[in-house]
């Protein structure tokens, strides 16, 4: 029977299954916010790197440890290289011409399973089982582009950390670009872990409960918990000062910034901060069209943490501008008048003020559809995104903190 062979083969490739906007692995927030926040973060830099690689006539060689997955793939070729409405083609920083090869690893036998059979047929594509840590960067060609998203070093210890950059550092192109991620120390998720204390808390005991719904389920006694290595800012900076104590100033730090502020999943679980409201559940729903979303719920309550002056400094400001954008989104939608203004309206705020303003001025004039839900909503949901970047100071104050280096040689 060829045509339930052929279906089973494209059920699991994982093709067939349907995008689940309000939950799992690949919701609205990770697709619409998080990616598209490293892509933009790690846009300029790559867009450098592209343009160099034109002149020289080759493509871009990825590695992406810690590869699950393989979601560095479709990360590093849905990269947008503009936001003009006009452009249909070659709207990729990384169009299918470019990337020479994509190697992932990973120490995960099922991830890589699932990798294989969803892009394992793909040109160029390979995955290998193996410890990143183990792994001898110097047996192969030199890569672009190297990857380690969403919280993947902080499997690992500094020391561990330090080594592995050190390497790549070594063994990398001038002009290769490192990108990688650990989980913040300062996430609002886990209020009650903070400290000051660099040298004796430096993990978190992590536990995947958002698998269930409600995160609350008993099922998650059941789940195993793991060592996560939390990172701040400082502590980042000392990594990335012992690697150039290795290697000389081959390695250059370009950015340090935080992603997924006040949406990370924990939020939603409230397992290590009671404050927590369920934001991450919320801005999905503002992202998912044709479904309304209670902008009260949306609206962030922060209860800062004793002695965190400049952390608590960030929320608050942050806090503030949301709150103010959402308050007057809901006054738009009302025709009422605007919330009075705050002592402080930075720039990033006016402009999503100006943003929503005109999208739902537009929106009203629309007869056919939903325009709220279609619209609005998801409209909403992309400024409070773009105050995220704009008011972040790198501090480890998001879910995972970002760090994109460059190796000049
Ligand atoms: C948080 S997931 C990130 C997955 C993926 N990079 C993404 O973008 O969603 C971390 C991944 O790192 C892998 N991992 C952890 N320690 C590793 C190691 N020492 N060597 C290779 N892979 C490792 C895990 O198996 C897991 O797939």
């Amino acid at each position: 029977m060829t045509e339930i062979a052929a279906y089973n083969e494209a059920f699991k490739s994982g093709q067939y299954q349907k995008p689940e906007g309000l939950l799992g692995k690949y919701d609205n927030v990770r697709r619409f916010w998080e990616d598209e926040v490293l892509g933009l973060y790690l846009r300029p830099y790559l867009k450098h790197l592209v343009a160099r690689r034109k002149e020289s006539g080759g493509g871009i060689r990825v590695l992406d440890l810690g590869c699950g997955s393989g979601d560095g793939l479709e990360f590093i070729t849905s990269i947008s290289d503009s936001s003009s409405l006009l452009s249909e083609h070659n709207t990729k920083v990384i169009g299918p011409d470019m990337l020479g090869a994509y190697k992932g690893i990973d120490i995960n036998a099922a991830m890589l399973e699932q990798a294989q059979s969803m892009y394992g047929s793909r040109p160029n594509v390979t995955f290998v089982q193996s410890s990143f840590n183990d792994y001898d960067v110097f047996n192969e060609e030199p890569c672009e582009l190297y990857l380690a998203n969403y919280g993947t070093l902080s499997h690992n210890t500094d020391q561990q950390t330090v080594g592995l950059l050190s390497n790549i550092a070594r063994h990398g192109k001038d002009g290769a670009i490192i990108m990688l991620d650990w989980l913040g120390r300062f996430s609002y998720e886990w209020q009650t872990l903070w400290t000051m204390d660099f040298e004796h808390n430096q993990w978190m005991d992590y536990v995947i409960s958002y698998i269930y719904s409600d995160g609350k389920d008993e099922k998650h006694q059941e789940l195993a918990h793991f060592p996560l290595r939390i990172m701040g800012r400082k502590e980042a900076l000392q990594i990335y000062r012992q690697v150039r104590r290795n290697v000389g100033d081959v390695i250059t730090l370009r950015k340090l910034a935080d992603r997924s502020s006040l949406v990370g999943r924990h939020m939603d679980t409230a397992q290590y901060n009671v404050h927590c409201q369920p934001l991450r559940r919320l801005v999905n729903s503002l992202f998912e069209p044709n479904q309304c979303t209670n902008l009260d719920a949306v609206l962030v309550n922060y209860v800062p943490g004793d002695g965190f002056a400049e952390v608590n400094a960030y929320y608050h400001r942050l806090a503030g501008c949301w709150n103010y954008l959402v308050t007057y989104t809901r006054a738009l939608f009302e025709e009422s008048k605007p919330p009075e203004a705050m002592p402080e309206m930075p720039l990033p705020l006016r402009k999503s003020l100006g943003a929503m303003k005109r999208v739902v001025r537009t929106a009203s004039g629309m007869k056919t559809g939903a325009p709220r839900t279609s619209l609005v909503e998801p409209q909403l949901a992309y400024c409070l995104r773009e105050l995220e970047m704009a008011l972040q100071k790198g501090l480890g104050c998001g879910h995972g903190l970002v760090a994109i280096f460059e190796i000049v040689k």
